[in-house]
């Protein structure tokens, strides 16, 4: 996968592209990220990316035509385009499983007050990281880029990615890890039972409980499977321990 961004601050991303997963995957040539200075494409003699409002107003907007010429610059057929903005679809793990299966993915920055509203007629989707307000798109493009690199193949576990919170509509269960008592703070007894029939009715149980109380939201739409029911059955006929002992 290829992922084209275009900003104006390309220094912003050098860090988080060498770190951690998102730099072993891009090491690995999973995936390959090219920024892109829409400033290079300004015409004028100071490089002008932005202009103030027709209308007045406020702040700055950012021009057609820097913007526009950066996009047309690296677009092609199998290219996907986004562009970052706080009124766009919000982004959910969904649309980055939908990504990750991209052979291009262009993601174009806003910054300042906003782009000329002409811009969006160039792009596939207008995408937003959530309900507040980022001073620009780069931080939101990191959020993609991040979370649609970790689904590609070969960048984690092939079985810790189903697990996780989110990806089956459920919150993820609690993990715990070595020591079992930390200063008489015990792991649940269950997950050192060796009982793995146990082990896995009590984490879905887990999901089920956590996900119920802290995103009613997604517990009201949730599909449960069949494994589900039965856990939630056996939750309701007090069979399963919630607290692991
Ligand atoms: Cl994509 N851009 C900006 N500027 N603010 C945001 C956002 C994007 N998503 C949430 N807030």
């Amino acid at each position: 996968m290829r992922i084209t961004v275009l900003t104006l601050f390309p220094e912003m991303f050098e860090n988080v592209l060498h770190a951690s997963i998102v730099g072993r995957s891009i090491a690995k040539g999973l995936v390959d990220v090219d920024l892109v200075n829409i400033r290079d494409f300004a015409l004028d003699r100071y490089k002008h990316v932005d202009d103030t409002p027709f209308g007045g107003g406020a702040g700055m907007v950012m021009k057609c035509q820097p913007v526009l010429d950066a996009l047309d610059s690296v677009k092609h057929e199998n290219s996907y385009t986004l562009m970052m903005s706080p009124t766009g679809r919000k982004y959910d793990q969904k649309m980055a499983r939908e990504l990750s299966g991209k052979e291009h993915i262009i993601i174009l920055c806003g910054h300042y007050e906003g782009m000329d509203a002409r811009i969006a007629k160039h792009v596939d989707e207008e995408v937003s990281i959530g309900d507040y307000v980022l001073t620009g798109g780069e931080l939101a493009s990191m959020v993609i880029i991040d979370s649609v690199t970790r689904l590609l193949k070969g960048a984690i576990k092939e079985d810790s990615a189903s697990e996780e919170s989110h990806e089956n509509g459920l919150l993820e269960y609690p993990q715990y890890t070595q020591p079992a008592d930390y200063k008489g703070d015990k792991v649940p007894a269950v997950l050192v039972s060796g009982n793995h029939a146990k082990i896995r009715e009590w984490r879905v149980a887990q999901s089920l409980v956590l996900t119920k109380e802290k995103r009613p939201d997604m517990y009201a739409v949730h599909e449960f499977t069949a494994e589900e029911k039965k856990v939630l059955k056996k939750i309701d006929q007090g069979k399963i321990d919630l607290e692991g002992r």
